[in-house]
C-alpha cells in the first residue's frame, strides 16, 4: 500500500502525543530514529497493520481507539491539507462519502499494483446509508473513524455503526 496512511498515522501522533512519543512507537516498531514515511513509497500491508499494533500498544490505548483517532485526524486535517480537491468537490458528508469508490480508483490508477478499496452503497431510508467496504486488506475498522470525520468536516452529525463489513451510517443533520 502507499505510504500514506502511515504518513498520516506519524502525523496523529505526533500532533496528539508528541515527536517523544512517536520516536518510541518508530523504536518499538524497530524503525530508524531518522525515518519518516513518505505519502508515494510502498509499504507492505503487513507493516502498517503492525503499525497500528505497535502504536496502541506505545501509547497504552485499545487498538480501536487509535484507529479512531486516526480516521478523524485523516478526515479533518490530512486529508483535506493533501487531497483538499475532493473535499471541495463535495458539499455534504453524503456527497463526500458517496464519491470514496471514484476518488480512490482515480487515486491510485496511475500506480502500479495498487489494489484501492471500493465502497458498494445503499439506502436503508431516506437518512440512512449502507457503506459496505470492499478490499482484501481487512481494515474495515479504520472505516467508522473515517466516516466520523468526514461528518466533523462537513459540520454534520452522524452516526456509524459497523457490522463487519456493512458500516450503517446515520445522517442526524447539522451539528
Ligand atoms: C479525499 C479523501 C481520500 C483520499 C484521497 C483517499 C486516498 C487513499 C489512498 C491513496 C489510500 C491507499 C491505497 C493504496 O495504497 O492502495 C487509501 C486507503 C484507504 N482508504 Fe482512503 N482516501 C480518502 C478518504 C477515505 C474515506 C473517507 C474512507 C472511508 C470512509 C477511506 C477508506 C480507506 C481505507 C479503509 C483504506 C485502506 C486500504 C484498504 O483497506 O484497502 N478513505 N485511501
Amino acid at each position: 500500500m502507499k505510504g500514506t496512511i502511515p504518513k498520516c498515522l506519524e502525523e496523529m501522533v505526533r500532533a496528539r502525543h508528541g515527536q517523544e512519543t512517536w520516536d518510541r512507537v518508530k523504536a518499538a516498531a524497530g524503525l530508524a530514529r531518522w525515518h519518516t514515511f513518505l505519502t508515494t513509497e510502498d509499504v507492505s500491508d503487513q507493516m502498517v497493520t503492525d503499525l497500528f499494533g505497535t502504536a496502541a500498544k506505545t501509547l497504552g490505548m485499545p487498538l480501536q481507539q487509535v484507529m479512531d483517532d486516526f480516521g478523524m485526524h485523516w478526515s479533518t486535517v490530512y486529508a483535506p491539507d493533501i487531497y483538499g480537491v475532493y473535499f471541495r468537490r463535495a458539499s455534504n458528508a453524503r456527497e463526500m462519502l458517496l464519491s470514496m469508490s471514484e476518488v480512490h480508483r482515480v487515486t491510485t490508477g496511475k500506480v502500479p499494483n495498487s489494489a484501492p478499496p471500493r465502497f458498494d452503497y445503499e439506502w436503508l431510508d431516506e437518512d440512512t446509508l449502507r457503506m459496505t467496504y470492499r478490499s482484501e486488506r481487512g481494515l474495515a475498522a479504520l472505516m467508522p473513524g473515517l466516516i466520523r470525520g468526514v461528518g466533523a468536516h462537513f459540520r454534520e452529525r452522524l452516526e456509524v455503526e459497523r457490522r463487519g463489513d456493512d458500516m450503517i451510517v446515520r445522517f442526524l443533520g447539522e451539528a
